[in-house]
């Protein structure tokens, strides 16, 4: 596949009267580890939600891994494609409690992709020692740390074996110094050549790990380009500000 990952021209996306994206452009490239910032509100989880259609697009173009998504009439065969090859990292962690991590791994693996039950546990068993996790296969969610859980999130994505992972704020939900085996983890992702696309607001994850960075504000793409650019020299005002706030609140 040649095409860009992810490909979007002129998005749109209302809900009722509130438009949130105002008609926006870009791409992300195969390989490609895109952060996503802005403030509060300016649309980045609405973006990354219309990436794999847990919302529709107002309107404008929207290509994700080669299925088109800008049609209402989404074939259930697409959409399904499209779950399976594209996966998200939510704040939260979604874990199931009364299943073990293992289980909560083998689970879409044994459902959607019809592997045999000792196929998805080995799957699960190699992703969970690719998050460092090995020794805690039978262990439930509530035993883990916030960091702990995030990263079992991350390995049951990755049993998928997605061309894509999104990620919305995977580190927000986290204490502060659970933070960093987070975000190794997904230093380590990048670095195997996994297309991400990040909502974060860790500014220096963002310099260190993403080829791009991609300022959303007011329902538009501001600025985007080279981290190492946009964030030590932003050339929009707006973008100035958001960095001088979010500075003032790095320790
Ligand atoms: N399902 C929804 N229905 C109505 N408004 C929504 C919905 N989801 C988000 N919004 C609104 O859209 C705007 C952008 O939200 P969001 O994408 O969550 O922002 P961000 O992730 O950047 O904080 C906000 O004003 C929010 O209140
Ligand atoms: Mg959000």
């Amino acid at each position: 596949m040649t095409e860009a990952a992810i490909y979007f021209a002129n998005l749109r996306k209302n809900y009722g009267d509130l438009s949130v994206l105002q008609g926006i452009n870009g791409q992300i490239q195969r390989g490609e580890v895109v952060a996503i910032i802005g403030s509060s509100g300016c649309g980045k989880s609405t973006l990354l939600r219309c990436f794999n259609r847990l919302e529709t697009v107002s309107g404008g173009q929207l290509v994700v891994n080669g299925i088109d998504l800008s049609t209402p009439n989404l074939s259930a065969k697409s959409l399904q494609q499209l779950r399976v090859r594209v996966g998200m990292v939510f704040q939260q962690f979604n874990l199931y409690p009364h299943m073990t991590v293992l289980d909560n791994l083998t689970l879409s693996p044994c459902k959607v992709l019809r592997l045999s039950k000792a196929e998805a546990e080995e799957r699960g068993r190699f992703y969970l020692a690719k998050v460092g996790l090995a020794e805690k296969a039978t262990s439930y969610p509530d035993q883990l740390s916030g960091g702990q859980k995030q990263r079992v999130a991350i390995a049951r994505s990755l049993c998928m074996q997605p061309d894509i992972l999104l990620f919305d704020e995977p580190t927000s939900a986290l204490d502060p110094e659970l933070v960093g085996e987070v975000l190794e983890v997904m230093r380590t992702l990048a670095e195997d050549g996994m297309t991400m696309a990040v909502v974060t607001h860790e500014m220096q994850f963002a310099r260190e790990v993403a080829s791009r960075v991609m300022f959303l504000n007011q329902g538009v793409v501001e600025e985007t380009g080279d981290p190492r650019e946009v964030l030590t020299n932003p050339q929009c005002e707006r973008l100035q500000t958001f960095l001088s706030r979010m500075n003032g609140l790095e320790v």
